[in-house]
């Protein structure tokens, strides 16, 4: 045993279901709407080049570090962390990234909810028909129809929030586990049939080029932290959400290659998403690729207005996304809520009310930054944009840079011995090479100029 903690939460039956929740966590509303709305905005060709250098150069290898200090802690974030930090000697104040992660994942699901009702609410709409022949404007029509009504948005996203809860109640193993192992696989056979679609029926090429073709003049600072900012958002890394779930994962898996296959299916289903509502955007006049939040909602629905059984298609489809989305925001809320038990002594339950309570008022801000507070903008960011930016281009990295800054200077080399056993020679050169040296100095130079390039120019 040694260094390593006990759990109290339980751990995953196998590394393959690791595999699937850290999966699920990382696949969800991240890849399928924002990737191709934020690619969109940003030029395309060069930003998703950036998008992918950093999944697989900084995030991996910080992915690693996250699960290596929850499986060594097996506690929520801030214990793991605060474990961590005692067995290693290390300064008190490497503490504050476990309680930055739990704040930010409550915020970052504040609006994932939000975003995660609008799916709910395009599953009855394709059900009962109403997007049966739609074409760019009827689609933007419905769109506007939906976000226009707070109302409804809030029935959505207090629905989204219950289907959160009563997972995270009965507890990750049995919740969390049971519910990614059916769905994920059936996720991307649906995506791989819906792409299948899009280049027989879409403009596949011109979807193909505008995420491939490197454009180097779309390249703004501004853009490259968006992509870094995408990169931690898609992965669930910088926050926690992978160390709670490291803590669950059986002592002899592998982190490098677990972490590895993770992350070629995140950046893989973000690919395939991006190319099936790109193809549709091309092919339909009226939807431009900078169409926004909204994109996702507006160009699918086309899609499955008018393919045979689209009805029947399209109803699946919204409900395999709230399932990406449902097990995502699991591992946003599982993290404060493991935390309150160890430290307050709360039950599951008392636990989750608390916490999804507090989740669903300030998701009320997202709400209403959707149409009567429209207008209430700071530095050009709504309600909704200032939340989403603080998170995922700011909270997110830095906290991606203290955990790389953390593993790789201040964490006791035994317990990183124990943990990746597996990492040898110039491979664990080149691991800890990257989280001493290029991603702290790659984080911070992106942080810096794109909020400089933001805010001062
Ligand atoms: N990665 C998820 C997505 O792409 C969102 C998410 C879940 C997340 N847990 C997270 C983002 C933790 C940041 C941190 O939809």
């Amino acid at each position: 045993m040694g260094l390593q903690a006990k759990s109290m939460h339980g751990v995953w039956v196998s590394r393959w279901t690791f595999i699937l929740a850290a999966t699920g966590s990382a696949v969800g509303l991240g890849n399928m709407w924002k990737f191709p709305y934020v690619a969109g905005s940003f030029g395309g060709g060069a930003f998703v080049f950036v998008y992918l250098l950093c999944v697989f150069l900084i995030g991996v290898p910080v992915m690693m570090a996250e699960v290596l200090i929850g499986r060594s802690g097996r506690q929520s974030p801030i214990n793991a962390m605060r474990h961590a930090v005692t067995v290693s000697g290390a300064a008190q104040h490497w503490r504050c990234v476990g309680w930055l992660g739990v704040t930010a994942g409550l915020i970052i699901l504040s609006f994932y909810a939000v975003i995660a009702g609008w799916a709910l609410d395009y599953v009855v709409q394709m059900a009962r028909g109403n997007l049966i022949g739609a074409d760019g404007e009827v689609a933007a029509g419905l769109f506007a129809e939906l976000t226009n009504n707070p109302l409804r948005l809030i029935v959505w996203q207090t629905a989204f929030l219950a289907l959160c809860m009563v997972v995270v109640v009965r507890g990750v193993r049995k919740g969390v586990g049971t519910a990614v192992e059916i769905l994920m696989p059936l996720l991307f056979v649906m995506l791989l049939g819906m792409l299948v679609f899009a280049v027989f029926k879409g403009d596949f090429s011109a979807a193909w080029q505008f995420l491939f073709r490197f454009d180097a003049s779309s390249l703004t600072w501004r853009a490259i932290l968006e992509a870094m900012g995408l990169a931690f958002f898609t992965l669930s890394i910088g926050m926690g959400a992978i160390m709670a779930y490291g803590a669950y994962m059986p002592a002899n898996a592998s982190i490098g290659q677990t972490v590895l296959v993770v992350a070629l299916f995140d950046s893989l289903v973000a690919i395939i998403s991006g190319l099936i509502i790109f193809s549709i955007v091309f092919a339909t006049p009226g939807i431009e690729p900078s169409a926004g939040p909204g994109l996702m909602f507006i160009s699918l629905p086309v899609a499955f207005g008018n393919m045979p059984g689209g009805l029947l298609v399209g109803a699946v489809f919204f409900i395999l996304v709230v399932i990406a989305a449902w097990s995502s925001a699991i591992s946003l809320l599982e993290p404060a809520v493991a935390w309150l038990m160890e430290a307050q002594n709360y039950s599951r339950l008392k636990a989750n009310v608390v916490l999804v309570a507090a989740v669903w008022v300030l998701g009320l801000g997202t709400v209403l930054s959707f149409n009567v507070g429209r207008d209430a903008t700071i530095a050009g960011f709504t309600f909704f944009d200032a939340l989403d930016f603080l998170t995922a281009n700011i909270i997110l990295p830095l906290g991606g840079l203290a955990i790389s800054l953390f593993t790789g200077f201040a964490m006791r080399k035994a317990i990183i011995e124990e943990q990746i056993p597996e990492l040898k020679g110039a491979w664990m050169t080149a691991w800890r090479a990257v989280l001493c040296y290029v991603a702290p100095f790659a984080i911070t130079c992106i942080f810096v100029m794109g909020i400089y390039d933001k805010f001062f120019l």
